[in-house]
């Protein structure tokens, strides 16, 4: 293992040993190759550098209180990816391949899989782009997919604790029948200089967006879904615009076997002024509660809580945790154990 404070890592690039690469040429993906160079070789009219022919996903291995190592739901970021690839014209990545291509990149940076103790984990990053040469506007005929490891620490610093947040009006991260479902690399790119303003100044913690249609509805919180609790409900916005969070999908699950009702609708700004507690959710971001929602063109401004993560957000977060470390029963059969 890796002489590292796995402590103090923060939401970053850390280097590891190897990443795994796989060839789309002839109407065919390739074999798996385990490769340690951290740079790609491709043509400079490749699709992906003009028009965006980019697809990725994070998800996460952790190390568990008993030694054991999971990765959360990999199966379903298997299928996201596959539907981003529909999404913006790229070959369907096989399911198969992808799980051992993640297996294979986890076992081959085993000792940069952070310890139980440090709450880090292994981020990894698989991402599938445009390769081919073109000029005019359409699809290439070859991709390269890849997957990297990294290890991680908290997205947001000083990890569970609950953060400001700001509406969004002047930009908008995706439209309605746009990409916003897709995990697609644009999103984020229209998504930056939103995020480079709210984060201006240290007063917030991120960028929040409201639907891009008609700015009444929650759509995103940054990259991470919202959820709002009130009455012992579990309230999430349903939106054409969002990616549909892995991580959320799980919770609104666990919600229910913490005897919570889960409501997945439309909801809207004025909303907020009713929730008890609030929070952004995805892999990264796990849960990151959320102490205060200002909306500056309006004047509006929304609290939960005394500032600090309130009692849904902590079992939510208390259960997530405890599955995919192991210290609670993964009762839906979320986790890949990797032999190390
Ligand atoms: N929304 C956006 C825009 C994201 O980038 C992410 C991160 O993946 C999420 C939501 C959360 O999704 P997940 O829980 O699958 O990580
Ligand atoms: C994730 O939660 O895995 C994300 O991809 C969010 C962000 C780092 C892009």
């Amino acid at each position: 293992m890796q002489n590292i404070d796995w402590g103090s890592l923060p939401f970053g690039y850390y280097p590891t040993n190897y990443n795994i690469r796989c060839y789309y040429r002839n109407g065919e993906w390739g074999e798996l190759e385990c490769c340690s160079e951290t740079t790609i070789n491709i043509h400079m009219a490749a699709t992906c550098l003009h028009y965006g022919q980019e697809a990725f996903e994070g998800l996460k291995a952790h190390r568990g209180a008993d030694g054991k190592v999971r990765i959360f739901r990999l199966d379903e970021n298997a299928k996201r990816l596959q539907s981003s690839c529909d999404g913006i014209c790229m070959p369907r990545f096989p399911m198969e391949k992808f799980e051992e291509a993640i297996i294979k990149c986890v076992q081959l940076n085993k000792e940069f899989i952070p310890t139980y103790e440090s709450g880090a984990s292994l981020y990894l990053r698989p991402l599938i782009i445009g390769t081919g040469a073109r000029v005019g506007v359409k699809p290439a005929d070859e991709y390269l997919f890849l997957v990297f490891a990294t290890p991680v620490g908290p997205y947001f610093k000083g990890g569970f604790m609950a953060n400001p947040y700001v509406i969004t009006r002047k930009y908008d991260r995706s439209a309605p029948l746009g990409t916003g479902v897709y995990k697609v690399g644009g999103n984020y790119a229209a998504s930056l200089r939103a995020h480079v303003e709210a984060c201006h100044g240290g007063q917030y913690a991120c960028e929040f967006y409201l639907d891009a249609k008609e700015k009444k509805y929650i759509d995103e919180a940054g990259a991470a879904n919202f959820f709002g609790v009130k009455n012992n409900t579990y309230i999430t916005p349903q939106s054409t615009s969002i990616l549909p969070s892995i991580t959320n999908k799980s919770l609104m699950q666990i919600a229910e076997t913490l005897g919570m009702k889960v409501e997945r609708r439309p909801v809207a700004e004025e909303e907020l002024a009713t929730f008890e507690e609030a929070g952004a959710c995805g892999t990264a971001a796990v849960i990151s509660p959320i102490s205060r929602i200002d909306d500056p063109e309006t004047g509006k401004s929304y609290t939960f809580g005394d500032g600090k993560p309130g009692p849904w957000c902590e079992k939510l977060y208390k259960k997530l945790r405890g599955i995919q470390t192991g210290t609670e029963p993964d009762e839906f059969g979320w986790n890949t154990f990797v032999e190390i």
